[in-house]
Parts: structure tokens; C-alpha cells; sequence
């Protein structure tokens, strides 16, 4: 097989290696543009995962990286004056001109064919079986193609400026610097004896106000040399950019459909980019040559083995880079951490990604998780640490034992609204279940406002009478507090239940519909009539009404649903709001009818007890609500008087293309969070006490509300409780000697991997 790869980078010259170890007779070219050794860019960091897989690949090439890997331990933060350690990181660094070098001579010693200075411009490759395109973010290959690879780029929103120093850090190090312009932050790593890599990155607009669009190269190192002195003892900041216009540049995130096309296939940076907070692009390129190069020696053609290798790379590399993506939002939005304490700040930065959990960080630094959750309970008043999760809190009189909320999920079981036993023994198992706070079902306020037959309603004595018999039971058997979901369904009104074909219209009985426009949520549900001003009245009093039972039913919290494309939701998004009078247009606009509701509410529910409101923070649509928007429809309901933020997501169009994923609608809590300050609870795909854990102590939440899970397990927290060792979690007396045989069963199991281990 003639091979010919384009681009002597680490992904061409590690695919030319291992392809020459698992095929020795396959021809390699190697077309590298540059001289040997003259590459930009100074370090490069692994982490130890990375360096197992290469191990493996080609021990050769492993032992000699190893031999100059500069290893360190710990992150150091520093921000606000303070430093933060967190250690057992496990990373290493190395030059990237050395590992380059190491890769050019194992290639020569396999019988690689490496020619430098030969731009692929100039070759002629038409006689290649297979052409490697390993040429970099910017392949000039692939653009020739683009259309056909379906290549995306996105430019990101920060500047940044990969340089050296002789400042040789203790530990990897970031540090926060505010200027009058916005922040700047590095990244330093040592690499080898005496130099470090420093990433100086800052916002697009910081930059510009900053004026460093205008300075020269020199001027502009000189500037973040003295903004950054207190961490650089002296040493100059090095540049080896010359070859560029400018040193400062933009992360841009590659993507493509198809890694191949012909005889031609992506590699490395060609396919894909990972914003280089996670130091992974060079570790995702060495392992893509890896995958590419079994791949062509296990299939007879190209096309086949092309195919194996896209499908078997594709999931990682995705995973990693949700991760970047995450990682790289957290560096953009600097400012939104801003108000976090030093230990928080740190925290929040350490588990970014959301890759690295809770009990990932113990396991490398015990005793920092452990002055982490210390320094939380301190700030909620307790003596002794505990997990995140079993942290209390308080929102106005209403106090919670813990963090874990059962999340509002209809039953579809109610018989013209009433709550029956069903309710009585889901809920009240719940709140058995040891949950600080258990909501009900979205309970709509008027027959004609139900999503359902089945759904549940307060407009009626019984439902009043059903709902106070569960209040009660909560009350009088657990420490838990309840919570009373009031929806109105909207457009999405007359549907059938939740395991018949949800969001259909019934096969028959359909009610009419309201909604704020004239738009049906789907081609097979009906039109609603566009909404009056007397409709609103009504719809309003409905709220009231149903507002006034709950309060005589004894409910905790009352959360107004505007989410999930409902009536209120259907309001606020452009999608489904086409309205010209008042209540559409502009954002604000389209909020006036929801707070009209929740105002409403909030002068009717005792002022001692506190409102939440659920939001779908983006439609996942690109003309739809979007996390901005978010931000200002939350910023609006808490000056309306919302305790709580409950930020879900979606469910607002059948155009929407969600981004799943483990705890995918976290990230827009934790903006909603961090940039206004106010009370938010996370939701959406979070699966256990580890992740609860993570998102509590970094601030990403205050609340963590469960769903599914909590279908699976109604004691999901008395479980969690019991494997994480957290004794003072209370049980129903009458199963005492349950929790104790639980513990037994979880102690042995963990002996047991112990053991394993
Ligand atoms: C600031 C910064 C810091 C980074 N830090 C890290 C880190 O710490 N850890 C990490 O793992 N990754 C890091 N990366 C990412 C890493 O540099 C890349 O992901 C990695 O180099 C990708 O390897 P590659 O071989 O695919 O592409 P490249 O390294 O870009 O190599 C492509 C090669 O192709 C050559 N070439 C291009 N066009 C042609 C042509 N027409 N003909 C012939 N040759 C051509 C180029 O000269 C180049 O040598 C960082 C990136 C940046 C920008
Ligand atoms: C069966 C079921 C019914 C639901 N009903 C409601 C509801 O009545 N009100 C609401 O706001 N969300 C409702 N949801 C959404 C959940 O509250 C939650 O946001 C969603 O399931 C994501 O969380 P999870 O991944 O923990 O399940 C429902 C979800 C499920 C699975």
C-alpha cells in the first residue's frame, strides 16, 4: 500500500510510525512544509490516560518521550490574591519541538520516508492509495474538499497568545488578572529543565479595549509581561510566532460529517479541534493515528477501513470535546466566576469540563475535597463537614435538610384531576425517600388547561381535599417540604398520555385550545385561538384560584411553569409568539403575560413562603430563546420575586435539536447562577450523588432536582446517604433495620473492589 501522508505534525509522523509497525512493508511519505525543528508553539502537557495508549502503540516512542517528560502534580489557582492547590493531577509536559523531533527520527529508523520543506502544493500525490490529510487545524486539503467533508468552523470568543518563559512553575498554574477592561488569564506549564509554556488569553472585546489589536508584537508581550509579573520572577515571556501577522489568535472549533472522502482521509486537527484548556488535541492526534493505522492493517481497501476508523474515533472524540467546549465557555465567561470566593472559583475552574467529578478530585487530592466541603459547611453554618448534597438550605422561612429535589413528572393517573391513593404513595414514598424538597406533577388550573385526561388539577374541592391529604402525610412522616407545580398546557393541551404518544391530540374528546398566537405545536394538534385580553383575565384568576387552594392545602413552594412549550412558555418564545400587540415582539414583550401571572401569584402566596419558576433556557432552534435570553428571563422573574430559578430546557418545538448528554442543562443553570446571582436548581440527565456532589460545591446550582432516577428509586438519597457514609441522613424509624443491613451490603461491596483493586 502507498501511503502518503501530508503533514509531518504529530498526527502524520505517529500514523507513519505505528502504520510502519503493524504493516512493515507499507510505502510512507511523509510531507512536512516546514524545516525540521522549526514548529510553533512550546509545550505540550499529557495526562497520564494519554500516555498509556501510546505505551501500548509503540513502546519505543513512549520510552523516549517519557525520558523528558517534565511530570508535576498539582494545579495551582490563583485568583484574588490567594492560591489554591489541588494535587494528584497526574500531568506531563514536553517540548513540542523535542516530541516532534523524537517522532522524525523513530519514522526515518522504521523506514519512513520523512521530506521536509515539501509543501503537498508542490507533490504530486496522484499515485497514493491513500492520502493522509494530517495537515493541521487549517488543511489546506480538506478545504479543498469542505463541501464534501461538510466541514464547520467556529471561531470562539477569546484572544490568546501561546508563548515561552524560563520561569519554571512548581505546578501547572492559572492565574486570574482584572484589568479595567475585563480579565486576563494564564495557563503556565514547565516542559522541560528551564523553560514553561504560557497561555496569555483574554475576551475578543477585553483585547480590543485593552488596545492590544493595535500594538505590535512586542508591545503586546510587555503588556502581559507586566500584568503577569507577580507570577513570571523576572523572566522575560518569549515568543516564537514570527512568522505570523499578529501572536495573538482565535481557538477556532473544526468539526466535519465525514473524516474521509475518496482515498483521502482526515487526521488529528484536519478532523477535529479541542480548545487547549483541556490539553487534549495533541493526545486526540496520536490516538487518531493509532486508530487509523489498525484500521488500514486489518481491512484490504481504503474505504472500509476508513469507515472503521471514523466510527470507532468519532465517539471519543466527541466526548472530549463536549468536555473542551464546556472548558472552554468557563475560560469566556471569567467574569461570570467573578463574584465566587477564591475556594469556589478554584473548584468551579478544576471540574469545568464536567469531566472530572467530585469523587475523581478526592481520589487525587483527598485532603483538598476535604477543606473544600469544609469550607462549604462552615458557610452554612454546620460544625463538621458533609457530602454537597446533604448541605441545607434555606429559601425566605422554608427550610431544606439537603439539596436533592424530586423533580415535577406527571403520572397521567388522575380521574377528572383528583389526586387519588396513586399520588398519595408515589409522592409521600418520595418524600420517604429522604429528598429535602418533592414537587408535584405540573397541576394545571382549569380543565381546559390540563395537557391530559390524566393530569392532575387544583380547581376543584376534590383536588383541593386530594392534594391536602398528601400535604399532610409529607408533613406529618418525613422532613421533607412539597412543592405545588401550577401549568396551564397551552398549545400542548388535549394530548394523550405520557406512555401512549405524548404531544398527539386524543383520538377523540379534544378540547379547544388557547395560546398566545394562532401557531398548532405540531401538524397534527389543533390550532389554539389566539389568546384576548379577557382570556387573560381568566387564565389569571384560574392561577389565583388555584394559588389560594394550595395555600389552605399547606404546600411549601409554589413554582409557576413556564417551560416545555406550555401556555406561558408559549409566550415567551419567539417560536410560537407571533403576536404585534403588546405581548409579543421583543423579549420583553413576550414576558409580560407570564409575569402578569406570577406577579399575581406572588401577591397571593404567603410572603413567608417562596416561588420558583421553571424555564426552558434555550429552544434549541437557532431563531429561538437562547441561553442569553435566559439570563434576562430569569433576571426578570427573580425582580418579580422568584426565590428559585428551576432551569430546564427544550420541549418548546419539534424543530428542536437538543445537545444531550451527562447533565447537559447544567451549564445554563450555572450561568444563570454565576452572572446573576439568584437561588437556581439544575435538572436534565443528572444521575447520581457524585454528580450532585460536583455541582453543588462548584456553584453550578444551589438545588439538584431528579426525575427518571427518582422513578427508579424513590430513596435515592437515603441510598446515597448510605454509600457515601453520611450517617446523620434521617430514615424512617420503622426501617432502621433496613438502612443498617444497607450499609452492611454496601460496606462488603466496597470491600470487595477493594480487593479487586
Ligand atoms: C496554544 C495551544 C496550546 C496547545 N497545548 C496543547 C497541549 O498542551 N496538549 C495537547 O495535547 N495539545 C495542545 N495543543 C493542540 C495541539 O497543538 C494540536 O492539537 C496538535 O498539534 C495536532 O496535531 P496535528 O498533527 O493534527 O496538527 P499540527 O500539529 O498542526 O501539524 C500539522 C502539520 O502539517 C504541516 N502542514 C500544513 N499544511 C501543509 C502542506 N500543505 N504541506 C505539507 N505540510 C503541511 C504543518 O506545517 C504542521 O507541521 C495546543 C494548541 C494550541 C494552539
Ligand atoms: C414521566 C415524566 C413526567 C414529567 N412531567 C413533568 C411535569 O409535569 N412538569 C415538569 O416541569 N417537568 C416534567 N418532566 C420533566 C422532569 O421534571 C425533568 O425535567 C426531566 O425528566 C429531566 O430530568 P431527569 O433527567 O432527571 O429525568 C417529566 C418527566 C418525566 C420523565
Amino acid at each position: 500500500m502507498r501511503i502518503v501522508s501530508i503533514g509531518g505534525g504529530p498526527a502524520g509522523l505517529f500514523f507513519a510510525i505505528v502504520m510502519k509497525r503493524v504493516q512493515p512493508a507499507a510505502s510512507i511519505v511523509v510531507h512536512e512544509r516546514n524545516a525540521p525543528g522549526d514548529t510553533f508553539g512550546w509545550g505540550v502537557v499529557f495526562s497520564d490516560q494519554t500516555l498509556g495508549n501510546i505505551a501500548t502503540a509503540d513502546p519505543d516512542t513512549f520510552a523516549r518521550i517519557a525520558d523528558e517528560f517534565v511530570r508535576w502534580d498539582a494545579i495551582d489557582v490563583n485568583y484574588r490574591g490567594r492560591t489554591i492547590r489541588a494535587g494528584g493531577q497526574g500531568f506531563a509536559g514536553i517540548a513540542r519541538k523535542r516530541l516532534l523531533a523524537i517522532l522524525h527520527e523513530r519514522a526515518l529508523a522504521l523506514g519512513v520516508d520523512v521530506r521536509f520543506n515539501s509543501a503537498i502544493e508542490a507533490v504530486d500525490v496522484r499515485g497514493a492509495d491513500v492520502i493522509v490529510a494530517a495537515d493541521g487545524a487549517n488543511s489546506a486539503t480538506r478545504r479543498a474538499h469542505a463541501p464534501v467533508f461538510g466541514t464547520t468552523l467556529e471561531g470562539r470568543r477569546c484572544r490568546y497568545m501561546w508563548l515561552g518563559c524560563r520561569q519554571t512553575f512548581e505546578a501547572f498554574t492559572f492565574a486570574f488578572e482584572r484589568t479595567d477592561h475585563g480579565w486576563f488569564q494564564i495557563h503556565a506549564y514547565q516542559f522541560d529543565a528551564d523553560t514553561s509554556t504560557v497561555i496569555v488569553e483574554c475576551r475578543e472585546e477585553t483585547w480590543r479595549a485593552a488596545g492590544l489589536d493595535l500594538m505590535s508584537a512586542a508591545d503586546s508581550i510587555a503588556y502581559c509581561e507586566r500584568l503577569f509579573a507577580r507570577y513570571l520572577g523576572g523572566h522575560p515571556l518569549m515568543s516564537n510566532a514570527a512568522h505570523l501577522a499578529s501572536p495573538w489568535l482565535s481557538f477556532v472549533q473544526v468539526n466535519n460529517a465525514r473524516w474521509h472522502h475518496a482515498n483521502i482521509v482526515l487526521l488529528g486537527d484536519a478532523a477535529h479541534t479541542a480548545h487547549f484548556s483541556i490539553g487534549s488535541g495533541t493526545k486526540l492526534a496520536l490516538e487518531d493515528a493509532i486508530g487509523l493505522a489498525h484500521a488500514l492493517a486489518t481491512h484490504e481497501q481504503p474505504a472500509p477501513a476508513f469507515a472503521a476508523y471514523e466510527a470507532e474515533r468519532r465517539v471519543e472524540v466527541l466526548r472530549l470535546q463536549n468536555a473542551a467546549r464546556n472548558s472552554t465557555e468557563w475560560f469566556e465567561n471569567v467574569d461570570r466566576y467573578a463574584s465566587l470566593e477564591a475556594e469556589q472559583f478554584a473548584y468551579s475552574l478544576l471540574s469545568r469540563s464536567q469531566r472530572l467529578s467530585h469523587e475523581n478530585l478526592r481520589l487525587r487530592d483527598a485532603a483538598y475535597v476535604h477543606g473544600m466541603e469544609r469550607w462549604l459547611a462552615q458557610r452554612s453554618g454546620l460544625d463538621a463537614p458533609v457530602p454537597p448534597m446533604f448541605l441545607p438550605f434555606r429559601l425566605r422561612d422554608v427550610e431544606l435538610a439537603n439539596r436533592i429535589v424530586v423533580s415535577p413528572m406527571a403520572m397521567y393517573r388522575c380521574v377528572d384531576g383528583t389526586p387519588d391513593d396513586f399520588y398519595l404513595v408515589h409522592l409521600g414514598a418520595r418524600a420517604q425517600g429522604g429528598a429535602g424538597l418533592v414537587f408535584t406533577e405540573m397541576t394545571c388550573v382549569a380543565a381546559d388547561a390540563r395537557i391530559s385526561p390524566g393530569c392532575a388539577g387544583m380547581y376543584r374541592d376534590e383536588h383541593l381535599a386530594g392534594w391536602k391529604r398528601i400535604v399532610d402525610f409529607v408533613h406529618a412522616n418525613t422532613p421533607a417540604k412539597i412543592a405545588l407545580q401550577l401549568g396551564h398546557a397551552g398549545p400542548k393541551g388535549s394530548t394523550q398520555v405520557g406512555w401512549a404518544s405524548p404531544d398527539e391530540p386524543l383520538a377523540e374528546g379534544n378540547w379547544p385550545l388557547i395560546g398566545p398566537s394562532a401557531v398548532a405545536f405540531g401538524e397534527r394538534n389543533a390550532v389554539p385561538r389566539e389568546m384576548t385580553r379577557a382570556d387573560m383575565d381568566r387564565v389569571i384568576k384560574q392561577f389565583v384560584r388555584a394559588a389560594h387552594m394550595g395555600i389552605t392545602a399547606g404546600f411549601d413552594l409554589l413554582e409557576l411553569h413556564c417551560a416545555h412549550g406550555y401556555l406561558l412558555s408559549s409566550f415567551i418564545t419567539p417560536l410560537t409568539n407571533k403576536r404585534t400587540d403588546d405581548y409579543g415582539g421583543s423579549l420583553a414583550n413576550r414576558l409580560r403575560f407570564p409575569l402578569e401571572v406570577f406577579r399575581a401569584l406572588r401577591e397571593n402566596w404567603t410572603s413567608g413562603k417562596p416561588m420558583s419558576v421553571r424555564i426552558s433556557a434555550t429552544d434549541w432552534v437557532d431563531d429561538g430563546v437562547t441561553p442569553d435570553d435566559a439570563v434576562e428571563i430569569a433576571r426578570a422573574f427573580a425582580a418579580a420575586g422568584a426565590d428559585l430559578i428551576d432551569v430546564s430546557a427544550g420541549q418548546t418545538s419539534r424543530r428542536a435539536k437538543p445537545v444531550y448528554g451527562r447533565m447537559f442543562q447544567t451549564p445554563f443553570s450555572d450561568k444563570i447562577r454565576n452572572e446573576l446571582q439568584i437561588a437556581t436548581m439544575a435538572v436534565g440527565n443528572i444521575t447520581d450523588a457524585d454528580q450532585i456532589n460536583g455541582i453543588i460545591a462548584a456553584g453550578r446550582a444551589d438545588l439538584v432536582a431528579l426525575g427518571r432516577p427518582h422513578l427508579a428509586d424513590p430513596y435515592f438519597t437515603l441510598h446515597a446517604a448510605a454509600t457515601l457514609g453520611y450517617a446523620a441522613q434521617p430514615w424512617p424509624l420503622s426501617y432502621l433495620p433496613g438502612r443498617d443491613q444497607y450499609l452492611r451490603t454496601v460496606r462488603r461491596a466496597a470491600e470487595a473492589a477493594e480487593v479487586v483493586r
